[in-house]
């Protein structure tokens, strides 16, 4: 039995920094672990223009501990009215790494998203051209469809009309939940490539209502059935390029989640790399991990890998139930519970 190992630093390519005080109490435990993020702009208001990603990335680096070995990424967040000339700019002068097309209302604060892809198709177009990656929440957001189909309804839709329209986009479909997304995922290009969550991984729909509601387990898009689960782990074991680590760490306080009308998202950061070990290992596949967390991501957006590296052991963590942060309370995903691995 591997009892340690050792691997190149990890990145991850989807993360909720937040701002203000959440961004000051979140921010270390996702620098911990990972050289570089990518880091979502579904602030509000959402980050959609270059100086506004360069002002938050400063955010981001004040907060971190000092000492610190970690780099923000930046994505510019899509609207209706979103400017392809803007946006190339700010990609070309190093601060935009990739867009993020959030469906208007498929999540915490999207309302300002996309209503209808042709909207945006000359900023496409134009990312196509100089190779800008398009990171895809993959939901559509009619409420006659249900919940646990509208990642498989986006990909009929959506997806399947864009990459038809810009075969040579780089799309990453992010947070991927479903074996349609897998089978999707696949079937295209190497210009398609997906992130899985360590929730996707290792819950499916029936953590959400085990024994009670449990708001703790409640993210989008939702965890759906077991063979879906079954499917993400094989894609994200299998030691396919497309595949690579993306956490979806989206903290919401502690009363924001225990609500009559609980926000989605699960925070995951703090054991995010002992969470993955621990499917890899139960997979038998160790000996991938670090090719799904340190070497498909930066490999895909063209950047190179990480020197550092990272040893975990076999000793395991506990998690706690709550991690106080200044002013309020947070609650781990794995809350309470016991991982395999550890990282020395
Ligand atoms: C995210 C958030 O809270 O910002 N929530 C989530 O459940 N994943 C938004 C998102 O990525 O959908
Ligand atoms: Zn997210």
């Amino acid at each position: 039995m591997t009892d340690t190992i050792t691997i190149r630093r990890p990145d991850d390519w989807h993360v909720h920094l937040r701002d203000g005080a959440m961004l000051e109490a979140v921010a270390a435990f996702t620098a911990r672990q990972f050289a570089r993020a990518i880091v979502m702009p579904n602030l509000s208001p959402p980050v959609t223009s270059a100086a506004s990603a360069a002002d938050y990335r400063q955010r981001i680096m004040a907060a971190l501990p000092d000492g610190s070995d970690f780099t923000p990424l930046m994505t510019c967040y899509l609207t209706d009215t979103a400017d392809a000339g803007d946006i190339a700019a700010g990609h070309a002068d190093g601060i935009f790494t990739a867009a993020k097309l959030y469906p208007a209302n498929a999540t915490t604060n999207s309302a300002h998203g996309v209503t209808d892809v042709a909207h945006i198709m000359p900023v496409l177009e134009r990312m196509q051209d100089i190779g800008m990656p398009l990171l895809v929440h993959g939901e559509v957001t009619d409420g006659d469809i249900d919940i646990f189909d509208r990642e498989a309804v986006f990909i009929e839709r959506v997806l399947e009309k864009l990459i038809g329209a810009l075969p040579d986009l780089k799309i990453v479909f992010e947070h991927i939940t479903t074996e349609q997304a897998v089978q999707f995922v696949d079937s295209c290009g190497p210009n398609v490539a997906a992130t899985i969550t360590p929730h996707h991984l290792h819950i499916n729909r029936n953590a959400m209502f085990a024994g009670g509601i449990r708001p703790h387990a409640y993210c989008l898009p939702v965890a759906k059935r077991e063979r879906h689960r079954l499917a993400l782990r094989k894609a994200a074991t299998s030691g396919s390029a497309k595949y690579f680590l993306g956490t979806d760490s989206a903290p919401h306080e502690i009363h924001a989640k225990e609500s009559a009308c609980g926000c989605a998202g699960i925070f995951n950061a703090p054991y995010a790399l002992e969470s993955y070990a621990t499917v890899f290992d139960e997979e038998g596949a160790l000996d991938r991990l670090e090719m799904f967390a340190s070497e498909h991501g930066p490999q895909f957006y063209g950047l190179p890998l990480n020197e550092a590296s990272v040893t975990l052991e076999r000793t395991g963590s506990a998690v706690p139930a709550n991690i106080e942060v200044v002013g309020s309370t947070l609650v781990p995903f794995h809350a309470g519970s016991k991982l395999e691995w550890r990282i020395i």
